[in-house]
């Protein structure tokens, strides 16, 4: 377990010859101060929390590690903290400050989405305007376009994923089935020197472009994945897809009685517009809803669709005012 963020104190101490010196203190759980239950997932619980020291605010996640021992789930703890380790430079990722722990639990210190998740509102409000859709859909896939850059693909977007943070903007949380790459875009646009061919080491959690382990929500789930159980970059513009369509229509495209007739469903590319369905909105969805992954809309030309016309990217769209939901 390696943990983060030796935090440099504001307390001096003094040396042996009396010079001061700043001390190191890796923060703690006696460093919070914890507050109400935000989330409860199989493995851990999410709480609000506010550092003592200067009262700014936190979700801490709280892993019970003889749970996770038991339920062999380490390697997912440590994909997690990895991926998140990756992600710390984009407002539309949740970030990870510190990790501790003590003898009962694992502590990941994260951004507080105070907004909740995605799926909340979107239920309260039934469906999104266009305009709604087109900054929360601008929002998710600037977020996902950074964390690919990166070489994570998340491998389960939805909305119980997306967070809103106080201002209403995006913040995309659980690395937990996340696959690290071993290719790196770099900034220039070109790819480190592994060019994806090398497979990586399963357990580990980095993998090659093609990988081969199964995860993710049902109705959100890549035909890829069904099918080859192979993942990649363009799955999660499948569930991009997915949770586009389901902004606008209320449900997501692929739903059925149980997990098995949804998967069908999906493997048939069964699934229908509601009316009244922006025909823009479609023309978008069904150029992401693609069986073949190479075949589906890549990042740069999804920018570029009408749908998006006037839309920010980058840091404007970051700083714009969430649009009032309605
Ligand atoms: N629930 C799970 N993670 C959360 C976070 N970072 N902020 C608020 N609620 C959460």
């Amino acid at each position: 377990w390696r943990e983060k963020g030796a935090a440099v104190s504001t307390r001096q101490g003094t040396d042996a010859s009396g010079q001061p010196v700043q001390r190191t203190i890796k923060k703690g759980v006696k460093d919070f101060n914890f507050g109400r239950t935000l989330g409860e997932g199989s493995y851990s619980t999410v709480l609000a929390a506010t550092d003592r020291q200067n009262l700014k605010e936190y979700a801490i996640k709280v892993l019970d590690k003889r749970h996770i021992i038991k339920e062999k789930k380490v390697k997912y703890v440590n994909i997690e903290r990895d991926t998140l380790n990756r992600l710390t430079d984009h407002p539309g990722i949740v970030r990870l400050y510190y990790t501790f722990q003590d003898e009962r639990s694992l502590y990941f210190v994260l951004d507080l989405a105070s907004g909740g998740e995605l799926l909340g509102v979107l239920k309260k409000l039934g469906s999104f305007d266009i305009e709604c859709t087109r900054f929360y859909a601008a929002q998710i896939l600037d977020s996902i376009a950074y964390m690919h850059s990166k070489g994570v693909i998340h491998r389960d977007l939805k909305p119980e994923n997306v967070l809103l943070d106080r201002d209403m903007h995006v913040k995309i949380t659980d690395f937990g089935t996340a696959k690290i790459l071993n290719t790196e875009v770099k900034p220039n646009g070109t790819s480190n020197a592994s060019n994806g061919d090398t497979p990586g080491d399963p357990t580990d959690g980095f993998e090659s472009d093609r990988a081969v382990s199964f995860v993710g929500t049902a109705e959100y789930v890549s035909p890829e994945l069904l099918r080859d159980k192979n993942a990649c970059k363009s799955s999660d513009l499948w569930a991009f897809g997915c949770i586009l369509f389901q902004l606008i229509a209320g449900r997501p495209p692929f739903k059925a009685a149980n997990e098995y007739l949804t998967f069908q469903k999906i493997l048939g590319l069964e699934y229908s517009f509601p009316d009244g369905f922006p025909e823009v909105a479609r023309d978008l969805v069904e150029r992401l809803l693609v069986l073949e992954p190479a075949n589906r809309l890549p990042v740069e030309h999804i920018r570029n669709h009408r749908f998006f016309e006037g839309s920010q990217w980058g840091k404007g769209l970051w700083r714009q005012k969430a649009p009032r939901l309605k």
